[in-house]
């Protein structure tokens, strides 16, 4: 009786053993998940502050973003300036292109009062007023070694704007290994490419319907960029799975709930763009 006690015994400590490596294990294997998963401060932390702000962009690295997501605009005069939009209408009180108003210009304009009026339970103050950047601007407050993930929008308008963008983070000595160069424009990319082979790319896409990636569509991706950020509503778990297998990275835009980020997280995605970066901090804290 005591002998089969205490093979009973010695069944279960094996058991305990075993299950507590298993824990342990999948805590390992959990932790590994999240850990690179990049959190892109899209606009900033423009959920909660205007757009491409210096104060938007401060916001996100106060809630644990990763990179500051920049979209390049040209002015009249040729400067970089921050802003998603071709038109000054929406984000500021300034109307018509961009590329018809110099920088002296659009200085004078106030890209803060819109968010108080467009989100008022987020609304503050000193929003009032504020500026839009130019990168070099942008590049001397946060300095060479953030992380900075920057768009090239419109670049078939701003004809030489991949060789301003080059020329500044050369200038500024911004450091490349924590530098991504985002784009729809694969031409825009491939430009990039050519000046500096060692910038790291990342080709946007935009699905209207379910996402279907090709081998010969990565293969080619593959030629110039280390990744893709497609827009995340219409993914699968098949596609996200077969692009990182393939060895690029996966950036997802523009993910607002934990919901979501987790179903992504879950399917292998490796990094996404947020509005809300304090978020998706929660959800690789598993809060
Ligand atoms: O750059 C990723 C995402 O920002 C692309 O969409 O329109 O917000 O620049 P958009
Ligand atoms: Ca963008």
């Amino acid at each position: 009786m005591l002998e089969l006690k205490r093979k009973w015994l010695s069944v279960l400590g094996a058991f305990v053993i075993v299950a507590s490596f298993a824990t342990n294990g999948e805590t390992a294997m959990a932790k590994e998940k999240y850990k690179y998963v990049e959190n892109v401060a899209h606009r900033g932390a423009s959920g909660y502050a205007p757009e491409h702000t210096i104060t938007s962009y401060q916001m996100g690295e106060k809630l644990h973003g990763d990179y500051i997501e920049i979209d390049l605009q040209m002015t009249k005069d040729g400067q970089l300036i921050a802003m998603h939009d071709e038109k000054l209408d929406r984000t500021t009180d300034g109307t018509g292109l961009v590329k018809d108003h110099t920088l002296d210009e659009i200085k004078h304009l106030d890209a803060g009062s819109w968010f108080n009026e467009a989100y008022p339970q987020y609304a503050k103050p000193e929003y009032v007023g504020l500026k839009v950047p130019t990168l070099e601007e942008i590049f001397l407050k946060f300095g060479k070694n953030a992380s900075y993930y920057i768009e090239t929008k419109s670049p078939n308008i701003y004809p030489g704007m991949e060789e301003e963008l080059l020329r500044l983070i050369n200038k500024y000595n911004i450091n490349k290994k924590k530098l991504l160069v985002q784009s729809f424009s694969a031409d825009s990319l491939k430009i990039m490419h050519e000046l500096d082979p060692s910038l790291k790319l990342i080709q946007l896409l935009s699905y209207k319907g379910n996402a279907v990636i090709t081998e010969d569509e990565i293969t080619k991706i593959k030629e110039y960029a280390i990744g893709i950020g497609p827009n995340h509503t219409y993914l699968n778990k098949e596609y996200i799975q077969k692009v990182v297998n393939s060895g690029l990275e996966v950036h997802p835009y523009t993910v607002n709930t934990k919901e979501r980020m987790q179903q992504l997280i879950d399917w292998g995605v490796t990094g996404m763009f947020t509005n809300f970066p304090d978020l998706l901090n929660q959800v690789k804290k598993g809060k």
